[in-house]
């Protein structure tokens, strides 16, 4: 069986990370949420002062790039890694709404996306890798043995989004969270640095009628066809 690196993009609240976090464990392989390592600079923009509503301090952001570390600690309570910033556990604080709020505009900046990047290739050097994010098949592992891409409606992904938050105690509306997710959609997309496509060898998967169970078995069968190809 070949050993092999798993890309997986697609939109927000597609369910990329439950199923890569679910193929990282079934093939022992390490997972790698990137969408955390933006959510995680966002938060430093944040904390900062860098970033809010009506304001964004870019250059003093692009400035601090060199000074902002970023890494996963593995936690085998939780079965999988944590995002850390500037060594402190951030896993909670980058999942807020007003992360979400900020997010995809920090990811337009090309500084950091490419220290991002050369990071996460670092990560995935000796394969056995599953992740996900936006750019993976494209831009990061554009020579991955598979390559997923996952969509679903708008309104299914910002269902389950507010579930989560609204689990989670978060005070917000489901429709603050689809406005959240059309915005995000569109400038992910919309870009000049990396944004949001199709690879060509991609595949792609439609979870909006697709429980979690049936999209892992699904996936785990082209898993299978490559590693034995
Ligand atoms: O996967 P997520 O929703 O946690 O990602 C948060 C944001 O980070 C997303 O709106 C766009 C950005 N992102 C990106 O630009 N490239 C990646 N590889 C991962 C995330």
């Amino acid at each position: 069986m070949k050993t092999i690196t798993i890309a997986i993009d697609g939109y927000s609240s597609t369910g990329k990370s439950t199923l890569a976090k679910q193929l990282a464990k079934h093939l022992n392989y390490i997972y790698v949420d990137t969408g955390a390592m933006y959510r995680a600079v966002t938060l430093f923009a944040m904390q900062n002062g860098y970033i809010d509503y009506d304001f964004f301090d870019k250059q003093t952001l692009i400035n601090s790039v060199p000074s902002i570390k970023l890494n996963f600690k593995f936690n085998a309570e939780l079965g999988f890694a944590e995002m850390y910033l500037n060594d402190v556990n951030v896993e909670k604080e980058i999942r807020t709404i007003e992360v979400s709020n900020f997010v995809s505009r920090v990811a337009e900046i090309s500084q950091v996306r490419a220290k991002l990047v050369e990071q996460q290739q670092e990560m995935g050097k000796n394969k056995a890798i599953v992740m996900d994010g936006r750019d993976i098949g494209t831009v990061v592992f554009p020579d991955a043995e598979l390559k997923i891409f996952m969509t679903a409606s708008p309104e299914t992904r910002a269902q389950r989004r507010y579930d989560e938050l609204q689990a989670k105690g978060d005070d917000v509306t489901y429709e603050e969270v689809l406005k959240n997710v059309e915005e995000r959609d569109y400038i992910d997309t919309h870009r000049d640095d990396s944004p949001l496509v199709i690879a060509n060898d991609a595949i792609e998967i439609d979870n909006s009628y697709l429980d979690k169970e049936e999209q892992f078995k699904a996936v785990l069968e082209l898993v299978e066809e490559v590693m034995n190809s």
